[in-house]
């Protein structure tokens, strides 16, 4: 899990998803199957990847009632994915329940899911946050607020920018999972995230893992691209 350069798999199907992995060649990589592709394939898919020997990141962020996300959270799990998550905005009892619910879909031999929560997502402003949200607060205040009632609850840590990550670390430890997406590298495009930063920032501010999506996905060659940036993220190349 730590120092993991997860690939979304922002795609809407299958055929889309073999065609992106057939310029992999054999390599194992850590894919996180969003919504899109998860509501248009089903778990299926899943299992498809987890035979090819991939790890996966479920990226359902679930917000729900506390029952619902528990008794959702204990399916998942039989999927017997390697990391999930939930929005932190759901409350401690939502994200207890969720761990709970991991718990008992874990078979015994096995090992439960990493759980993590989403703070605010990398597409938010500050400015948004407040005007849309009412929160007053700056927005690494809620970062950190969300990040604190995640640690409580049991979590094994949350979503953030690399921005967030160094403060995050420094209050609830070096072991609590700092998950960054909206990496770039210079020359990408920003698209609609806000709070973007390259692999070599997340590794400077200490983030447990890098989600990259658009900028592997529409490279021409995202092999290549992959190499360049899991490169930049260890550290071997600046
Ligand atoms: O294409 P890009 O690199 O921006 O993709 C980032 C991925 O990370 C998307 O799949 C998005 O849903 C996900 N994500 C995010 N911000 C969060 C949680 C997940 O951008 N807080």
């Amino acid at each position: 899990m730590k120092n993991s350069l997860i690939i979304a798999l922002d795609f809407t199907g299958k055929e889309e998803v073999n065609r992106f992995l057939s310029k992999f060649n054999d390599e194992q990589l850590f894919l996180k199957v969003g919504m899109e592709l998860f509501y248009q394939e089903g778990p299926r898919i899943v299992q498809e990847l987890k035979e090819k020997g991939h790890q996966i990141f479920l990226d359902l962020k679930l917000h729900d009632i506390p029952n619902t996300v528990g008794k959702a959270m204990e399916r998942l799990a039989r999927l017997q994915i390697d990391l999930v998550n939930v929005h932190a905005a759901g409350g401690k009892e939502m994200m207890e329940r969720a761990l709970a619910g991991l718990e008992a879909g874990t078979s015994s031999g096995q090992k439960r899911p990493h759980l993590i929560g989403v703070t605010q997502l990398t597409s938010t402003s500050e400015e948004q946050m407040q005007k849309e949200q009412l929160i007053t607060a700056s927005l690494k205040e809620s970062v950190l607020q969300y990040a604190s009632l995640t640690k409580e609850a049991g979590l094994d840590g949350v979503v953030c920018s690399a921005y967030e990550s160094e403060e995050i670390k420094k209050l609830l430890g070096s072991e609590f999972l700092t998950v960054t997406p909206g990496i770039r590298t210079a020359a990408d495009e920003q698209g609609d995230q806000k709070r973007i930063a390259t692999p070599a920032f997340a590794k400077e501010a200490g983030a447990s893992a890098i989600v990259v999506g658009r900028s592997i996905t529409n490279d021409p060659n995202p092999l290549e691209k992959y190499k360049q940036m899991k490169s930049q993220w260890e550290g071997v190349l600046q």
